[in-house]
């Protein structure tokens, strides 16, 4: 009798300590991601810096199993969820905590209002710009060389194989040229700004190859005129200032699709992609029509949240958690398309899940 039961019982512990088998060796889609960013990516980077970009505090994080961390979401923003798509176990930890052997599965440097200029967002207070980005990534590209014994060639194959992600420009417009009378306005038209940007961007993605990056994720600009934070500022000017801002963003969202194909095709062994930011965003904003777009779920002060406030009851209900900032749902649905793209047009030449195959 007992043996009778203890059989299937013992069938269905190991048809179960089998799938545990199969889901947790599941290896992820790449050893290791790299994120370069601006407060859409960060993660925790700002909260040991003076500044005022700052997401530390209640409600951020309201919806994050951790709390507030400085992600500047309600909870996990867009690249945590790539990181989960790519089948990684944890979330990438930030520059500002790295160490040791956690580095060789990739480092977080994005840091709020920072931008491609090294200007940029310096009104906030202290930022890390992607000019110092990239100096902390060479860093940890040292230690991790090290753990091969400082042979490079080996250090740059594992290297290779990391997926990167880059999405900077936001704060350049939003915290830089958009800012009333700001020195950036005065002397270029929108035209010149996005090939001046862009010029320099071209600079700092070519120094990140030379570090041994060949999966590149970019992620291009939203439409940042519709954005609450910016929709406030444009106040009575209306709709004409909203497309304005739409049109000068799109602009450089242009030119960085040519940079793409030009560095895919001037340096060797290169994967650069581009993620339609804008189209995403939009054509979510669009099609769920029921959604809230034009007011943030929190209640914000300059963009942000006001500290200790009680926010929307129901966050999947909004696009934007701050003035600025998507909820968390927003965000995830974004990392699903650009990791597969619904339309063709979400990514270009290809999404994330292919450029993460093995080469
Ligand atoms: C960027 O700006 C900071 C602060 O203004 C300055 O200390 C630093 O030297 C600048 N870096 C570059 C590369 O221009
Ligand atoms: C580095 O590692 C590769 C692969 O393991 C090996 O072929 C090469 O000889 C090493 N180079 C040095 C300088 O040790
Ligand atoms: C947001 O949109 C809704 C619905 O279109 C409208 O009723 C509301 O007045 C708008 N709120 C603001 C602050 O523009
Ligand atoms: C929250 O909003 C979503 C989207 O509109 C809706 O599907 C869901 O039922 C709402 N949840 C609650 C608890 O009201």
């Amino acid at each position: 009798m007992a043996r009778e039961i203890v059989k299937p019982l013992w069938t269905l512990f190991s048809a179960i300590f089998l799938i545990y088998l199969v889901n947790g060796a599941a290896q992820p889609q790449v050893p290791c991601y790299f994120i370069f960013g601006d407060s859409l990516s960060d993660n925790g980077n700002n909260n040991p810096l003076l500044t005022l970009a700052k997401a530390n505090f209640p409600p951020y994080g309201i919806d994050f199993p951790r709390g507030p961390t400085g992600r500047f979401s309600n909870g996990r923003n867009l690249v945590d969820a790539v990181a989960e798509l790519l089948g990684l176990d944890n979330y990438i930890p930030p520059f500002a905590t790295a160490r040791g052997m956690e580095l060789l599965k990739g480092v977080n440097y994005a840091s709020g209002s920072a931008g491609i200029r090294n200007e940029t967002g310096r009104q906030t207070g202290q930022i890390i710009s992607m000019d110092m980005q990239l100096q902390n990534h060479q860093s940890i590209v040292k230690q991790i060389a090290s753990f091969w014994g400082n042979n490079d060639s080996s250090a740059e194959e594992y290297l290779g194989k990391c997926i990167y992600t880059v999405g900077m420009g936001t704060n350049d417009y939003i915290l830089n040229y958009f800012v009333s009378l700001s020195s950036t306005s005065l002397q270029y038209t929108p035209d010149q700004y996005a090939r001046v940007l862009v010029e320099q961007y071209s600079q700092q993605l070519r120094t990140l190859y030379n570090f041994g990056a060949r999966k590149i994720v970019l992620f291009g600009l939203g439409p940042l005129g519709s954005i609450p934070y910016e929709v406030a500022a444009c106040g009575t000017k209306g709709s004409s200032c909203v497309s304005y801002i739409n049109n000068a963003v799109q602009i450089f969202n242009w030119r960085l699709i040519s940079l793409v194909q030009e560095l895919n095709s001037n340096l060797r062994n290169a994967k650069f992609i581009y993620i339609d930011y804008y189209g995403i965003g939009s054509s979510y904003a669009l099609s769920q029509g029921s959604l809230i777009s034009n007011v943030s779920c929190c209640e914000v002060k300059g963009g942000a949240c006001i500290a200790f406030q009680i926010p929307c009851r129901n966050r999947t209900q909004y696009i934007f958690w701050d003035g600025i900032h998507p909820t968390e749902a927003t965000n995830v649905v974004i990392a699903a398309r650009a990791y597969k793209a619904k339309f063709l047009t979400d990514a270009f030449p290809y999404d994330i899940n292919r450029l993460a195959q093995p080469s």
